[in-house]
């Protein structure tokens, strides 16, 4: 899988892609992840990739044409199966589309910034438009490595336990059931003697109940799903 990510401030995704889980991907072979500065696309002194509003409005917009230069110039050197805004105003993010993400070939983030986007890219040349939440970020940037993260780390061979991203929370809209390690009492607290019977079939079965039982709830929502 390839993802090319398009923004104005390429340091903020220093961090979150090229650590842990998403640095052995891409050092595997999993993932190319490629970041774009979208000033690079820019043919001013002062690289401007952004602009007044028409209508007076406050803020700032971002400019179309460093974003068409450089989504023109991926779309050339191979196919893309979905170009991603992200913005609080788009669909919120899920388990689901995470999944759905990690089966794609090649998808281009483009993250919003300032104000927004000049509509026409919206029209255009964006595919999905991507909120992670009912909140406002500075940027789509921090959005974006969201993204690729949850989709990186469901990719074959990106986390060692294999059956582990399938027993995640919400991957059948439920919460996860709760987890224990060693020592099995501490400071008084003992863990659930289930766990420790040696029983998978009691085991699986306890882990269902509490994982229904934490999703009534906490979650009540998903259950509708
Ligand atoms: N940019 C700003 N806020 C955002 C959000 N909630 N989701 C995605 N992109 C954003």
């Amino acid at each position: 899988m390839r993802i090319d990510i398009l923004t104005v401030v390429p340091e903020l995704l220093a961090s979150p892609l090229n650590e842990s889980i998403l640095k052995r991907a891409q050092q595997a072979g999993q993932v190319e992840i490629a970041v774009h500065n979208l000033r690079d696309y820019t043919s001013d002194r002062r690289r401007t990739v952004d602009d007044y509003p028409f209508g007076g409005e406050a803020g700032m917009v971002m400019k179309p044409e460093p974003i068409f230069l450089c989504i023109e110039k991926l779309k050339g050197e191979r196919d893309y199966d979905e170009v991603i805004y992200t913005s609080p105003d788009g669909v919120t993010y899920d388990q689901h589309e995470a999944n759905r993400l990690s089966t794609l070939g090649n998808i281009i983030i483009l993250c919003g910034h300032y104000k927004g986007v000049d509509y026409r890219v919206r029209e255009h040349l964006i595919t999905r438009e991507i909120s992670i939440g009912d909140y406002v970020l500075t940027g789509g940037e921090l959005a974006a490595a969201i993204i690729t993260d949850s989709v990186v780390r469901l990719l074959p061979g990106a986390i060692g336990d294999e059956a582990s991203a399938l027993t995640d929370c919400f991957q059948d809209n439920l919460l996860a059931p709760p987890v224990y390690t060693r020592p099995a009492e501490f400071n008084g607290w003992r863990v659930p003697d289930v766990l420790l019977s040696g029983n998978f079939a009691e085991i699986a079965r306890w882990q269902e109940e509490t994982a229904l039982e934490r999703t009534e709830r906490l979650r009540p929502d998903l259950l509708e799903k």
